[in-house]
């Protein structure tokens, strides 16, 4: 009896390991064909129109909502098909791989934001198979990008570090990064840092990064509070870093922080306006989205477009009575 069951082992085995092995060309023809079928779609529902991808930090996101919508509206009044990708989560990697298929599908142009360096060469490669790309809210000078669509982050970070400097006698500051390696969020840790080291009365205590996540945001804020009591301004360099900054302060009931940071979306307006954020820095992912698709347009036409388009920003201060 034992034998014969010894005896079997090995060909249960080999038929597991054959089964396997079926199931696995299995799904990859399934993923074939759901590909095949998802193009078929796109060129059916193209009926003419020049197909353009969106590729954003996140896929559902308050201010890439606004991006991606805009663009949409700018894209249903012109006539041209529009499809938005990104990451459910931030991920520069995932975003990366979301880049190398839309180059695959061969869309006749691509808006990307552009996070860092790995960009680079699929920026190239597209632009090397005729797909014309442009960047959108965090730029790549380095790549053959056509142009760029979104706000000066240097000069943006300057500005802030004005602000502080205006409005703090003797500066110790603790900076909220939406990421350390962000092409633009460096940027807007660059000029801040610039204008603050030039000056005598400025110092960065401690910088933390938030993955531009709110809960993360406030974890590090409220932990920098309770590290160095003495820090009396706070920036945050992403959407969602002030609303995570002012829960922090509420949590520990601290008074006279003076808070600064990036995107004057609703909730964070809601806090200048009770006076727990005093000043903002604003973006316009409304004309992100409406400038990028015009320009993509222009250049599908032939068109020759600036190879460096800022959208506006400036800072924004609370409407005092
Ligand atoms: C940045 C976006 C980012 C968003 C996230 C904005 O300030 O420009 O790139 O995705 O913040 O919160």
């Amino acid at each position: 009896m034992v034998m014969k069951r010894n005896r079997l082992a090995p060909l249960i085995v080999l038929f597991l390991m054959g089964l396997t092995i079926y199931a696995g060309f299995l799904i990859r023809d399934v993923i074939v064909l759901q590909d095949q079928i998802a193009d078929e779609n796109v060129s059916e529902t193209l009926d003419g129109r020049p197909h353009i991808i969106m590729i954003g930090e996140v896929e559902d996101h308050l201010y890439w909502n606004i991006v991606r919508d805009s663009a949409m509206e700018y894209a249903d009044a012109n006539h041209l098909y529009l499809q938005y990708k990104g990451p459910r989560d931030p991920n520069p990697d995932e975003q990366v791989n979301i880049l190398r298929k839309a180059i695959d599908v061969k869309p006749d142009g691509l808006i990307v934001q552009s996070l860092n360096e790995s960009f680079i060469p699929l920026i190239n490669e597209a632009i090397t198979k005729g797909i014309p790309v442009i960047t959108v809210d965090s730029d790549q000078p380095d790549s053959d990008r056509i142009t760029y669509v979104g706000t000066d982050n240097y000069a943006a970070g300057e500005r802030v570090a004005e602000d502080v400097l205006d409005h703090v006698d003797v500066v110790q500051a603790g900076i909220i990064a939406g990421t350390y390696t962000n092409n633009h969020h460096q940027l807007r840790l660059e000029g801040f840092h610039d204008v603050l080291q030039a000056s005598d009365r400025a110092d960065i205590l401690d910088m933390a990064s938030s993955g531009i996540k709110r809960v993360n945001a406030r974890e590090k804020a409220y932990q920098m509070l309770l590290t160095y009591p003495e820090m009396n301004v706070l920036y945050g360099t992403s959407a969602l870093d002030v609303l995570g900054i002012t829960e922090a302060i509420d949590l520990l009931g601290r008074e006279g922080i003076y808070v600064v940071g990036f995107d004057t979306i609703e909730e964070n307006l809601q806090l200048l306006g009770e006076g727990k954020v005093d000043t903002l820095v604003s973006q316009e992912p409304y004309q992100m989205g409406i400038k990028s698709m015009e320009i993509i347009e222009r250049i599908i036409r032939g068109e020759t477009v600036p190879d460096l388009i800022n959208t506006d920003s400036h800072l924004v201060k609370r409407d005092l009575p």
